[in-house]
């Protein structure tokens, strides 16, 4: 099962989650980390920029999850502009060793695979960051999509338009479609790291964790991997029936052993 470990806020998640990278880093300076976008992973972004001091992240690569089919690179709510301006400046990653999929639509048949191939060349990711959609989704991988999908093109529900409209001018400007990685390869990272905050994701987080395996919930793939931790405030954790029992699991953890 996930480990769920439920902290007093986000800010508590973000140092826990950073503490997490950075001793995978100090322990393999070439790691690969999977970013996502959205609010939910900003605390983790934030506390490594406090962190990173005069650790050397030169080797460090990544792949984000996702990015929008047909908004321009150069727009400020493309995903690439995006990871560029919350994680890669911030922590002067080096912009060559990051990676999002390519949401140009003349290239974009061919975008999946190459992805897919680029990730693989790379060694694999081998930390995941994932928020998780009120609809449940995990990367743009919205409800109905298989465990076993791969990097493709998906249209986006009207919910998660409507979710992500508050980054546009309007809610028409939210793209209708969206390259993401798929469930399967979201599996095969070594280590998922899901976060989530507030009342609002407290079904989804229960869903995903709890509930059963369903392509309905596509976070619920999570439960498929052998290494995944949930980290949650009490809000998003309101909702989980085993509460008690993740705080009790994490009490009592054994000090030599990370998230
Ligand atoms: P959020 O989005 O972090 O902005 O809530 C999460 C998601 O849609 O995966």
């Amino acid at each position: 099962m996930a480990e769920v470990v439920i902290v007093e806020n986000s800010r508590a998640a973000g140092d826990l989650v950073a503490d997490a990278i950075l001793s995978l880093i100090a322990s393999k300076p070439d790691a690969v980390l999977g970013l996502a976008t959205g609010s939910t992973p900003l605390p983790v972004y934030e506390a490594l920029a406090a962190r990173v001091g005069d650790i050397d992240l030169g080797k460090v690569s990544a792949f984000a999850l996702d990015e929008y089919v047909g908004l321009p690179a150069s727009h400020p709510e493309s995903y690439t502009s995006v990871i560029n301006r919350e994680v890669v400046e911030p922590l002067g990653l080096v912009p060559e060793r990051i990676h999002v999929p390519n949401g140009a639509t003349e290239t974009i048949r061919s975008a999946g695979a190459d992805y897919e191939r680029a990730i693989h060349e790379a060694g694999g990711v081998d930390l995941q960051i994932l928020g998780i959609g009120s609809d449940g989704h995990i990367g743009f991988n919205e409800p109905g999509s298989s465990f076993a999908s791969l990097t493709r093109v998906k249209t986006l529900t009207e919910r998660t338009r409507s979710d992500n409209a508050r980054f546009f001018d309007s809610p028409d400007q939210v793209p209708m479609h969206c390259i993401t990685q798929g469930l399967g390869t979201i599996l095969r990272a070594r280590h998922l790291v899901l976060l989530a905050f507030g009342e609002g994701k407290a079904d989804a987080v229960a869903a995903a964790v709890e509930g059963p395996l369903s392509s309905m919930l596509p976070g619920s793939a999570i439960q498929l991997h052998p290494h995944t931790t949930v980290v949650v405030d009490e809000a998003a954790a309101s909702k989980l029936r085993l509460a008690d029992y993740y705080r009790y699991t994490f009490d009592n953890k054994p000090e030599w052993q990370g998230i």
